[in-house]
Order: C-alpha cells, then structure tokens, then sequence
C-alpha cells in the first residue's frame, strides 16, 4: 500500500478505486540488484521520473522512453505471439528492417529532447536485425542512459553477447518459458531450449566478469494453470544463481476473434501514454505496449517529427481522456487487460 496520502484508495460507489501502480502487472523475483550499484545517480533519477511522471499524470514535452521497432522480422514462430496470429490471419504489416539513417534520427531527435532510454523492439525480434549491435552502440554514443531489449535469445551466440555488451547494452530481457524441453520448445518455435541456455550462460560470464552494470532478467508467459506454475518453480531453481531477476506476465489474449471488453475500472489511468512512445517499423507510432494491431495511431514518425507527434492533438487528447477518468471512452482501452489486472 502507497504511504502517500494523496494516492490513498478511495470508493467510487462501493467499489475499490483503482490505486495506481506502474508495473501491476508483471510478477517479479529479485534475487540480486548490484548491477544498480554500477549505475550513475542519473539513472536513479530517471527512474524516479518513470514512476513520478505517470503517477502525477504530468504532461511532458517529450516521452521519457522509445520503444523502437527496429525490425517486425522473428526468427521463431511462437504460437502466444500477437505477431504470429497476425501474420497467420494475413494482416500482418509489410516485413523489413529500419536503415542506419532512420534508426540515427530517430536517436538523434530523442536524445535532442532529452529522452531517458529505449527498447530496441516490439513485435519482432531484436537481433534478427543486422544492425542490433551498431544500434546500441548509436543510442549509448549519442548519450541513452539505459539501452534495453527483449529478446528470445536464440540469436545470442557468445561472438554477439559479447559485442552487444562492448557496444553499451544496459539491460537484457530473455523470453524464457518453461524449463521441461518439450514445453519450451512448444512455446518457442523454431529454436531449442538447449541453445538458449548456451547463449544466457555466455551472456551472464562476460558480464559478470567485465560489464558489472547490465541487468539480466529472464520472463516467462504464465498461463492459469498448475503446470505453467510448476516451470516457474523449476525457473527459480534452474536460474536463480545466474540471473539478477525472473518474472512471468500473464498471457493475454492477442487472438482479435477472441477479444471482447473489460468492465471499467473505475478511477483507472495508464501510464503508459505518459511515458513512453511507441514507434513500429511500418512507421505507424502508437500509444500503448498493448496495440499490436495499430488500432489507436498518432502519427507516423517517418513523416513527422517525434516532437511533433507527441505534442500532437491525437496524443494529448488520449492524455487527457486518461487523466480525467474517461480511458473507458477509448475503444481500444475498455479491451485492455491492464485495468481489469490492477
Ligand atoms: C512480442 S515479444 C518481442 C521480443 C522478442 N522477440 C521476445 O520474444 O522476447 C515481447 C514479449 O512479449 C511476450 N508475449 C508474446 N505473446 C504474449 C502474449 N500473448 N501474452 C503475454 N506476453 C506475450 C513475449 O514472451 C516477450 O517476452
Ligand atoms: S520470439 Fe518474440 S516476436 Fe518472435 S514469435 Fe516469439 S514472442 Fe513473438
């Protein structure tokens, strides 16, 4: 519970008010943080604004954070994946993967505005792209406090863990799902479990060893259900010495056929269109980690500036509707698993 009195819960006709919490959603086991004493006083204030920001519903002049998607290509086919569904169903955008030149300008613009940190994908896979490693490199020379991505880690020889590590990488988030090999290769098609223990060890010994300020944190889709609970427990074990966190999120329904609303919670804001921007290879920029289908657009950032687009009429009309209690007037949001989890 929140000791700020002004964010104490309150009662909306006999309901519980929503009471805000940026990560509700994800559950999370920390089994060490000295990677943090390895970063700089700024990093902490960063942070400080990630949660500040949204939870005083403050509008800024420009995102704290870019999700980028570098590329909209995976090597795997998982079949969980919004991304898989979507290509099944042939609705899928165009494949490819940004240039050097987009990729710079869209750094070069955050970092002009101050921007705090990036991930460097959303429905894809980060290191299916060529450039991952120039990439990183770009956002830590230009001045990005904290480079992140999540990634399947199949594509993470040891050559390339090393190089993402040189380059600057800050945080690395493995999609990890189960510990039985049949399970895991169930969930991640196209790789094998063994293969992607091989890259996480590699990864961990250099970092250990060199680079002691990069956070490793492995995730898993958790479904309802005592099996998936059960690989949890065994992810605990299996990687609890090597890992500085695991967690799992639930799985949410992606599947469009499958998708009905939510009942409004009353009171409920979301953090995200106050923090963050999201920006898709097919140049579509949206507004939330949930918008797979590109169903809430603001503009395209291969035609405007990120400034532009986030100061726009669209962006801060949605701030605003979110900010006063009426997020339920978005289509897209009464869908959204996010206030019906809080
Ligand atoms: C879409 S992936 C993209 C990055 C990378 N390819 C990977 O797998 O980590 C981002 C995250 O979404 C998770 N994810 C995929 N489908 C999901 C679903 N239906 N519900 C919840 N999480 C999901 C993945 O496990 C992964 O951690
Ligand atoms: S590896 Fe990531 S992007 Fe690729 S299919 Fe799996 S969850 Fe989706």
């Amino acid at each position: 519970m929140r000791d700020d009195a002004n964010d104490a819960p309150q009662t909306v006709t006999g309901s519980p008010m929503y009471e805000f919490d940026p990560n509700e959603t994800y559950k999370e086991i920390v089994y060490r943080d000295t990677w943090k004493t390895h970063r700089p006083p700024a990093y902490f204030e960063y942070r400080q604004l990630w949660d500040e920001v949204p939870r005083l519903r403050k509008e800024l002049d420009f995102p704290i954070h870019l999700d980028i998607e570098t590329t909209n290509i995976c090597n795997l086919k998982c079949p969980m994946c919004p991304r898989t569904m979507l290509i099944e169903r042939d609705e899928f955008s165009p494949l490819g993967m940004m240039t050097r030149d987009e990729f710079a300008s869209i750094i070069d613009q955050g970092v002009a505005h101050g921007v705090k940190s990036v991930k460097l994908n959303y429905l894809g896979e980060p290191l299916a792209h060529q450039d991952a490693v120039w990439q990183v490199a770009y956002a830590k020379q230009k001045g990005v406090l904290d480079v992140m991505m999540n990634t399947n880690a199949s594509l993470l020889r040891p050559a390339k863990a090393i190089e993402l590590l040189e380059a600057g990488l800050d945080n690395l988030f493995v999609s990890f799902d189960a510990i039985s090999p049949d399970l895991f290769e169930d969930r991640r098609v196209g790789t094998s479990i063994g293969r992607v223990i091989d890259n996480v060890y590699a990864f961990v010994k250099v970092r250990n060893e060199r680079f002691p300020h990069v956070q490793v944190r492995l995730s898993m889709v958790m479904y309802d259900d005592p099996k998936w609970r059960e690989q949890f427990e065994g992810m605990k074990i299996m990687w609890k010495h090597l890992v500085d966190a695991i967690g799992y999120g639930f799985y949410t329904e992606r599947d469009p056929d499958a998708q009905g609303d939510f009942p409004e919670v009353p009171g409920f804001w979301c953090a995200q269109p106050f923090q963050r921007m999201f920006l898709k290879y097919n140049g579509n920029v949206t507004i939330c980690c949930v918008d797979d289908k590109d169903e809430t657009v603001v503009g395209n950032w291969r035609e405007h500036p990120l400034a532009t687009i986030w100061n726009g009429d669209a962006y801060r009309s949605i701030r605003r509707l979110h900010a006063e209690g009426h997020y339920y007037d978005m289509p897209m949001c009464r869908k959204c698993y996010l206030p019906a989890n809080g």
